[in-house]
């Protein structure tokens, strides 16, 4: 079981805590709305809490559900509050067109919040090349995850595994720029060679 807390009330936010309630994990959603957080933690129901934005977040394991240029300044605002914590960067820095990344070449957003976060804290990409939509229909799917610290790798892939999903690491930490990228790629696919957004990316392994 993990300590979740979950930063953002939105689609993404909502869709990873019922998926980590019904994991059975410990769930914490924040919000900068105090009461809309509270109302979010009482129709999750199954223990989930509301924190208070801002404070130090009860859970191990910190996601990022907000939007993407939100986070560097979120995890600023956090400061020391996320000292220890694994951060989950789950954001797709999508251009307005969904056709590219607005972050300049070589970098991404969770090298960005990396550098923002504190030095105890470590950063893991994850969840950005899954649909919130298809999350939602509970069917196993590839989780691509990257970061520099092996243990928090581990920690997001047993929490991964305990919502049924398959976590699939991708390397260290400058991984997350292709991740991100893969996000765009996602968007093309729904757009042309798939023609809907019902679908979702994943490694067949041959024997
Ligand atoms: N939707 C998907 O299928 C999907 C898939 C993969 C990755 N993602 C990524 O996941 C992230 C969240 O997406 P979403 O679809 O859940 O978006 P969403 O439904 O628009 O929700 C965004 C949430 O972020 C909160 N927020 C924004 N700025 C904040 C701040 N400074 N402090 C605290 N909360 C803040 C908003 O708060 P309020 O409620 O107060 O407005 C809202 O609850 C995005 O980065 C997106 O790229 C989305």
């Amino acid at each position: 079981m993990s300590n979740i807390s979950i930063i953002g009330l939105g689609q993404m936010a909502r869709v990873l805590a019922a998926r980590a309630l019904a994991g059975a994990n410990a769930v914490e959603v924040i919000g900068r709305d105090a009461a809309k957080a509270a109302d979010v933690a009482g129709a999750l129901g199954h223990g989930a809490s509301a924190g208070t934005a801002g404070a130090a977040p009860a859970g191990d394991i910190v996601i990022l559900a907000v939007p993407h240029g939100s986070a560097v300044p979120l995890v600023s605002q956090y400061g020391d509050a996320l000292a220890g914590k694994v951060v989950v960067d789950i954001t797709n820095p999508f251009n307005p067109s969904a056709t590219g990344v607005v972050t300049p070449d070589g970098t991404s957003v969770a090298q960005e919040v990396a550098q923002a976060a504190p030095e105890s804290a470590h950063v893991v990409k994850a969840f950005n090349t899954v649909f919130g939509h298809v999350l939602a229909q509970g069917r196993p799917l590839d989780v691509f995850i990257a970061g520099d610290d092996v243990q928090a790798k581990a920690s997001t892939a047993a929490f991964i595994e305990s919502i049924g999903l398959r976590p699939m690491d991708t390397g260290d930490l400058k991984m997350a720029q292709w991740l991100e990228g893969a996000g765009v790629l996602m968007m093309g696919l729904g757009r042309h060679g798939v023609g809907n957004y019902n679908f979702s990316l994943g490694v067949d392994i041959a024997d």
